[in-house]
């Protein structure tokens, strides 16, 4: 039976072939998953260029998106990021910016995370997006898929799309980078279960707006990322392991809440990657997987090129640039080279159980009981 809102949606479809995006008449089909992305620089597509904040949380000049777009998009990289090649693999178009003027057209998702960006509201204050503000961007967004499609297809949408995070990240930093007093008030473990808290609360107003299938990229080794590393006091070049000791604490924390918040919640369903060990290996052998490089950037300055001075526009003008991106794990000194990104998202996207669990993303968007 035609209804009014099969309507609406071929209205979209219209509009869908005008701008260039993959021609489906979506309420046509039963297999169409959103993707909706949360997170920090990992994920941001430049949801950054668009908010008040430092040239340190942007990634808007060059060399940054030399190897792929051809012109600096915002995304911290030399190319495209993990989500970019999920969406693809999930045969979406790429997920714009959520705050980039112009984007209305969520059917396929959308993308909020903000460089900087932490679960809590500490972190990085004034500068980033933070989580709590992603989820009011996103219940925006639901309340404007309500509006065109009707409630039952919204719903719909909602319950098949996967709903992606990258956070924590920032927060595990800040402990030791930020002199703000916030971050010496708790121990270790208060400081864990806070941001665990706070990122479950999200997950969890996701759940009640109809979201189940959730996927997450853990906090990788940052003890031993280039930026980290040559800030470690003294003069060493080896990682800062209690930088590493928070990560691997967060992490655990983590994997714990989603096994609770799958026993307590019917249909919620995830998958977790563990990006520490796939960053690490990496690091550790870099050859093994098709790098020359696995410890220095390829664009930044001074030791490992740790200081995060790519492009010359975040105050000091001196950096180094290698050649070729896709030798090197890191493109600047806290990020992945796209070459990097192409390989996390592969395991991601169908990575066996001891590197992805329970589920892989293949397996979530591929879930059509909802
Ligand atoms: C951006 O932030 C700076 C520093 O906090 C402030 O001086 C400026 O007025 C802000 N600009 C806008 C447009 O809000
Ligand atoms: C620490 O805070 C003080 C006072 O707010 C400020 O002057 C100083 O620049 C900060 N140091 C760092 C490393 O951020
Ligand atoms: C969330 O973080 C804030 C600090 O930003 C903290 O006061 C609060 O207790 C946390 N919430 C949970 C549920 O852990
Ligand atoms: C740190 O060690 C390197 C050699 O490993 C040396 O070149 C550099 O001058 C040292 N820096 C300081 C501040 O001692
Ligand atoms: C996971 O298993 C695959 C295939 O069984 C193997 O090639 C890979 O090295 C393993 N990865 C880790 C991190 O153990």
């Amino acid at each position: 039976m035609a209804s009014s809102s099969s309507f609406h949606l071929c209205v979209l479809f219209v509009y869908a072939i005008l701008v260039n995006v993959p021609t489906t008449c979506y309420g046509d089909h039963d297999h169409h998953v959103a993707l909706f992305v949360f997170g920090d620089s990992f994920f941001d597509p430049g949801n950054n260029n668009y908010i008040n904040t430092t040239a340190s949380a942007r990634a808007n000049f060059w060399p940054y998106g030399e190897t792929f777009f051809k012109y600096p998009t915002g995304r911290f990289s030399d190319g495209r990021l993990i989500t970019d090649f999920i969406a693809e693999y999930a045969k979406l178009p790429l997920i714009p910016p959520y705050k980039q003027p112009g984007n209305h057209h969520f059917i396929n998702g959308a993308n909020f995370a903000s460089a900087g960006a932490g679960a809590l509201v500490e972190t990085n204050q004034g500068l980033v997006i933070d989580l709590k503000t992603q989820l009011r961007y996103f219940k925006h967004v639901e309340s404007l898929l309500r509006q065109q499609l009707g409630d039952k297809e919204a719903k719909k949408l909602l319950s098949r799309a996967v709903y992606l995070f990258s956070i924590g990240s920032n927060d595990c930093v800040s402990p030791f980078l930020s002199n703000s007093s916030f971050f010496q008030s708790y121990s270790r473990e208060e400081y864990v279960e806070m941001v665990n808290g706070n990122l479950t609360a999200v997950i969890k107003e996701i759940y009640k707006k109809g979201g189940r299938k959730f996927g997450f990229l853990n906090v990788p080794p940052w003890g031993c990322i280039p930026t980290v590393r040559v800030l470690k006091p003294g003069n060493s070049s080896e990682c800062w392991e209690d930088v590493n000791a928070l990560v691997k604490l967060h992490n655990y924390a983590l994997s714990q809440v989603l096994q609770e918040l799958e026993s307590q919640h019917k249909g919620f369903i995830y998958s977790i990657s563990d990006f520490y060990t796939s960053v690490r290996e990496r690091m550790d052998n870099p050859s093994r997987y098709g790098f020359k490089e696995g410890k220095s950037a390829c664009c930044g300055g001074g030791p490992y090129r740790g200081m995060n001075s790519c492009g010359g526009k975040r105050g000091v003008k001196e950096y180094q640039l290698c050649h070729n991106p896709s030798e090197y794990l890191f493109f600047d000194s806290g990020h992945p080279s796209e070459m990097a990104n192409q390989q996390f998202a592969k395991l991601m996207w169908s990575g066996t159980p001891n590197i992805t669990w329970p589920y892989n993303l293949k397996a979530l968007f591929e879930l059509t009981q909802f």
